[in-house]
């Protein structure tokens, strides 16, 4: 043990790591909200599993002594193709919260996705980390004017996309929130808001069961339609994202609407047990979208071999949620560092390996299922 009574861990050399070392600091009900999926959770296990039946085709006898990890999403050069999802609520994991991750992709050239339910405000966030290539992802609440008031800020501070959640018109039912009567602690509220219902919604307790899956109910508009994407289309000049898109039919309705770019996403695996993983429902989105905008994923990321794989079915970038929130516990800004520290040495290791020295050499024909070498 060591002297603060917890256990003594040593230095994490992968995610899974620094998830244990979370595991043990993190209070309970927080370490259930971040983890839990919805139902009996097959579609979160599903979401690691389906990375472990692909199989990379590695090539060789190419110069790989240099190596460029860099690609550009939506007009700009980042330096890797990973970014930080966004994920409610850091302040739980870690009383610098959103500033801190944000501080982290900086300091690595990711991009930074900042939840609409942070425990930071946009500004402490754009302020804390100014050069960091920072998105910004919206609930359209019942209220317009709250979620226009958002876009307004976001403009305004430097954010350079909208990424739109169309998956959550509720919450989904996650058991371990419901049995803990999931709530914010007493000192923490969502900082983006000043109106008592959406800063403090989470954190009184007015339910049975989880106190956040009220306050969606409460304030989120149910009604939204793809009316939703013209109306915000028509307040703001940014780069639309709609994140939580899973089928082509979903694709066509996106590509009519103008937008710069869809997210694979089942929310972490969050909103319905039975969803496909996010890396299944990859190949059906990159090809309904045929180049029409960029393909961006979420969901299950946890190594660096998964970025090559996810990119190699045609992913531009894919965004990494709950390892951060594991770096946060583990050590604020420097653990959400070392997280992304171990994916990026992992990756530019996969790409050695592979016999590519940059993004562009990862060919499609270099990931397959497992079923590829049964047939053989
Ligand atoms: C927030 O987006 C959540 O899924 O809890």
């Amino acid at each position: 043990m060591s002297r603060e009574g917890q256990p003594a861990f040593s230095a994490p050399v992968n995610v899974e790591d620094v998830e244990r070392i979370a595991a043990a600091r993190l209070p309970r009900a927080a370490l259930d909200y971040y983890r839990s999926g919805a139902g009996e959770e097959y579609t979160l296990r599903n979401n690691r599993e389906a990375f472990r039946r692909l199989r990379i085709r590695p090539r060789v006898l190419r110069d790989v002594s240099i190596r460029d990890l860099s690609t550009v999403a939506l007009g700009k050069r980042v330096a890797v193709p990973f970014g930080i999802a966004p994920t409610a609520m850091h302040c739980m994991a870690h009383p610098d919260g959103e500033v801190a991750s944000a501080r982290a992709a900086e300091k690595i050239g990711a991009v930074f996705i900042l939840s609409t339910l942070s425990t930071r405000s946009l500004e402490e966030v754009a302020e804390a980390a100014p050069k960091a290539t920072k998105w910004f992802q919206l609930y359209i609440y019942k209220n317009r004017n709250i979620t226009e008031d958002l876009v307004r800020r976001a403009e305004r501070l430097g954010y350079k996309a909208l990424v739109l959640t169309v998956d959550a018109p509720l919450f989904g039912i996650r058991w371990a929130d419901a049995r803990n009567k999931f709530h914010l602690p007493p000192h923490l509220k969502l900082a983006n808001f000043t109106g008592p219902a959406e800063a403090d919604g989470v954190r009184e307790r007015t339910t049975k069961g989880s106190q956040l899956q009220a306050y969606v109910t409460d304030l989120f508009d149910q009604t939204l339609t793809w009316d939703a994407l013209t109306w915000l289309k028509s307040i703001t000049k940014l780069p639309i994202i709609l994140k939580g898109i899973l089928t082509k039919e979903d694709v066509e309705e996106a590509i009519n609407h103008n937008v710069a770019g869809v997210m694979v996403s089942n929310h972490g695996a969050r909103q319905v047990d039975g969803f496909p993983a996010t890396i299944e429902a990859l190949p059906e989105i990159v090809k309904a979208v045929c180049g029409r905008c960029e393909v961006f994923m979420d969901g299950g990321v946890t190594q660096g071999t998964d970025v090559f794989k996810a990119l190699a079915l045609g992913a531009k970038m894919v965004f990494i949620g709950r390892p951060v929130l594991w770096g946060l516990a583990y050590d604020g800004e420097e653990g959400a560092k070392t997280v992304l520290e171990i994916i990026r040495h992992e990756f530019d290791f996969t790409l050695a390996l592979t016999g590519c020295s940059s993004i562009a050499g990862i060919e499609k024909e270099m990931v397959v299922p497992a079923s590829f070498y049964s047939l053989l």
